[in-house]
């Protein structure tokens, strides 16, 4: 009989354990071991319900040194706590499931390591992309050939603000708000909402899928804080959507590593890909390209991904299905630059507040064409009244982000243009 310890018992630990008795007879038809939920270390215990026959104890630090434990699931969060956790008990010979994303983004590549010489599972499917499973895609069905490219929505918190704010006109707060009530968000949705955790989701599925250190120190990344109700419209007039979308992909020598917002063609399938939903295209230069989409955020669909490593877990420990251990095989093994933003050219959007006088448009667009820039549409709107600024949209030829980067300095330094200027990038449906 397994010994499984549960390390965090919030939204997803609650989903997990329900999964597990509302469904045991379905995973013990798939493992082959029998398995107990033995312990769970809740910090704040309270009216919750837990198991019959499960130990509940405070501190999660108990879980890694008790010897009768032999798999531990961390839920937790943060990244110091989690690390103690999951290195002792690596260190004790406990094969490990987690979700933690920021957590295998910062350290990961020792983790693996650790994992592969204590022989002891490691499995991190729910820290993508919740229910999709695209570790064990990459890893391994589109593991042997070359993968050029992987896009994804992978933020379902940013996709659901984005979405509400575009199709029921809904304020960026509001549709924070609703996010956080519908358990989607991050329990600190600044991370959501900067950028930061699509970052730690993409920077993990680059070293997966180009054997790389993990590149989330070199990651370009943007959130969706400064895109306004207004930028959705001026988008939608100019033909597109506006999405918040992790990108990596190997470029001639090096990798391209990002998290931020895009325009895409309202033609674009990603721009169909409404609400909390996340999806994922991944191309390979043998299978062409594949998509995969579904549930990324929430207990059920999370704890669901942690079923699907638990029962490889079971078959890793009783040596019945030892092939997960490939998962850390080969990590960081390939030493590939990752290209700086600045250099990455692209279409972009520029949206700009300038006041209603004439000769402000010729004044940018001699900034613009200085950076050999040059406007491929532009949407000019009437001032709300004649004391309003006017806002001035813009979509770019392909520049390099440095041109954009330089050429909104010098915007912002001229006398009639009143706030920071804002941009973002333009991903064309025929980019690989
Ligand atoms: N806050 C995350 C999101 C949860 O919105 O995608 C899943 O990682």
């Amino acid at each position: 009989m397994l010994k499984i310890g549960i390390c965090g018992y919030g939204t997803v630990g609650q989903s997990l354990v329900d999964h597990v008795l509302s469904y045991n007879k379905k995973i013990r038809s798939n493992v082959s071991s029998d398995f107990t939920i033995a312990r769970i270390a809740d910090r704040s215990i309270d009216k919750k319900e837990y198991p019959k026959d499960t130990i509940v104890t405070k501190d999660p630090l108990d879980l890694p040194a008790d010897s009768n434990i032999d798999i531990i699931i961390e839920l937790l969060g943060g990244i110091d706590l989690p690390y103690k956790i999951i290195t002792e008990s690596i260190r004790n010979k406990k094969h490990i499931i987690t979700a933690n994303k920021a957590l295998i983004a910062e350290h990961g590549d020792e983790i693996f390591q650790l994992a592969k010489e204590n022989n002891v599972y490691f499995g991190f499917e729910a820290s993508v992309a919740g229910a999709i499973p695209i570790i064990n895609t990459i890893n391994k069905n589109m593991a042997n050939e070359n993968i050029i490219s992987l896009v994804g929505i992978i933020n379902g918190t940013c996709n659901y603000i984005l979405d509400q704010m575009a199709s029921c006109d809904m304020s960026f707060d509001d549709a924070l708000s609703s996010a956080k009530e519908l358990g989607y968000a991050e329990a600190d949705p600044t991370f959501d909402i900067n950028g930061m955790d699509a970052a730690h989701k993409i920077s993990i599925l680059s070293s997966l899928v180009y054997k790389i250190k993990s590149p989330l120190k070199k990651t370009y990344i943007q959130g969706i804080e400064n895109i306004t109700s207004m930028d959705i419209k001026f988008a939608s007039e100019l033909g597109y959507c506006i999405k918040h979308v992790g990108i990596s992909r190997k470029v001639d020598e090096s990798i391209e590593c990002m998290a931020h917002p895009v325009l895409i063609e309202k033609e674009n399938i990603f721009s169909n890909v409404g609400g909390v939903m996340n999806a994922l295209m991944v191309k390979g230069d043998r299978f062409g390209t594949s998509m995969l989409y579904g549930n990324g955020a929430g207990g059920k669909a999370t704890a669901s991904a942690v079923i699907s490593n638990l029962v490889d877990a079971i078959n890793f420990a009783t040596g019945v299905d030892i092939s997960s251990i490939h998962i850390s095989n080969n990590s960081a093994s390939n030493n590939i630059s990752i290209k700086n933003y600045n250099d990455i050219s692209s279409p972009f959007y520029m949206r700009i507040y300038a006041e209603d006088i004439s000769g402000v448009m010729a004044e940018i667009t001699k900034i613009l064409a200085k950076e050999s820039i040059s406007i491929e549409a532009v949407t000019q709107h009437e001032p709300a009244d004649k004391n309003s600024l006017i806002p001035i949209v813009m979509i770019t030829n392909s520049v390099s982000y440095l041109s954009v980067k330089n050429s909104i300095k010098k915007i912002e330094n001229l006398e009639h243009v009143k706030e920071s200027v804002f941009s973002i990038r333009v991903l064309k449906s025929d980019e690989k």
